[in-house]
């Protein structure tokens, strides 16, 4: 059996990737520390429906105020998703962001220098491509972050490309592409729309809904994640991670619409400053290395998402 550490394990990705792991047999132990960013309750009560009567530990903690070292005893891989997300956030908050992101990432690495034969797999972000032009974006295009978080996330990349080359440890970046499913986070575009849908209300668009996201179900995110954790590396290795099937806000919009059987009101406002007018990745490269391939369309994940809303929300 296989010994994991998740860091961020509460989170949208992190619980998704903790609960596949313990159904695949994994000994996971997890670390977070529930963030007031966003349901709280929610995310612990998540924790405990997916720990039951598995083999799982859960530390509440931060990583940057803990030494994350006796987290690493008998570890195998570190999947590293713990970070303050969110273009918008990063703006008014940029010292969490840093701390967060920056700092927590260096803390872990500081930990595993002297750890080489354990496997990270860390979560970047296509926000490192930012203003890029050229679609789709391979993993050597040049970086070009337009938002702090974006910034927050290539300096994380730089930090783990240095601790890589200088202590051997063998880490697979994931530059996961806007991640959407069942669990996401409140303050992201699907979970507002669709909670403003199915409450009849006016929904919040940035922009004129042209912005074009290659948008990745959270289980493909999971699988590509698990595959890093034993696929052939040499040192640091980036790879995109990207649903395959780009499209604009306005095809989401639609596609909401008939999901939940009514004409929505669609409130445009303001584009915020940090929100690339396109993103699309090529995942060549993962898929040589893996074998990986998404396997979800846009239309089956919306219908995941809008019908673990319902449940949530209570609504028909
Ligand atoms: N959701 C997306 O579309 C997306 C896209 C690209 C990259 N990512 C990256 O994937 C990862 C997970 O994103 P998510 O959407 O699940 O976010 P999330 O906010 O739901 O999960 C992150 C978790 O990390 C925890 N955390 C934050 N700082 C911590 C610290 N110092 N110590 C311990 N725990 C800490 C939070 O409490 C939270 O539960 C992040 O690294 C994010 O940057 C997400």
């Amino acid at each position: 059996m296989s010994r994991a550490v998740v860091t961020g394990c509460a989170g949208f990705i992190g619980s998704h990737l903790t609960e596949k792991l313990l159904s695949q047999g994994w000994s996971v132990i997890g670390i977070d520390c529930l963030s007031p960013t966003y349901d709280t309750t929610r995310r612990r009560r998540v924790l405990d429906e997916i720990a039951a009567d598995r083999d799982f530990e859960f530390i509440e903690g931060d990583i940057v105020q803990t030494d994350p070292r006796p987290l690493l005893e008998g570890a195998d891989v570190v999947f590293h998703l713990a970070a303050r997300p969110g273009v918008r956030a990063s703006w008014s908050d940029f010292r969490v962001a840093a701390d967060a992101n920056i700092l927590a990432t260096q803390r872990l690495l500081d930990a595993l220098a002297d750890r080489p034969g354990i496997r990270l797999v860390f979560a970047s972000s296509s926000s490192v491509y930012g203003s890029a032009e050229s679609f789709p974006t391979y993993e050597d295009t040049p970086l070009a972050p337009i938002s702090p978080y974006g910034v927050t996330k290539a300096a994380c990349e730089a930090l783990v490309g240095a601790y890589a080359a200088q202590t051997g440890l063998d880490v697979a970046s994931l530059r996961y592409f806007t991640v959407y499913g069942p669990r996401q986070r409140s303050d992201m575009a699907f979970t507002k729309w669709i909670s403003h849908a199915l409450r009849s209300e006016p929904l919040p668009v940035y922009g004129d809904g042209s912005t074009v996201r290659d948008f990745t179900y959270v289980d493909d995110i999971v699988n590509a994640s698990i595959a890093c954790a034993s696929c052939e590396l040499e040192g640091h290795e980036v790879f995109n991670v990207a649903g395959g099937s780009p499209a604009t806000l306005n095809d989401v919009l639609d596609m909401l619409s008939e999901l939940v059987d009514t004409r929505i009101k669609v409130e445009y406002m303001d584009r915020e400053r940090g929100d690339p007018d396109r993103t699309g990745g090529d995942t060549t490269k993962l898929h040589n290395a893996t074998g990986w391939r998404p396997s979800w369309t846009l239309d089956e994940g919306l219908a995941a998402q809008v019908s673990w809303l319902r449940g949530v929300l209570g609504r028909r």
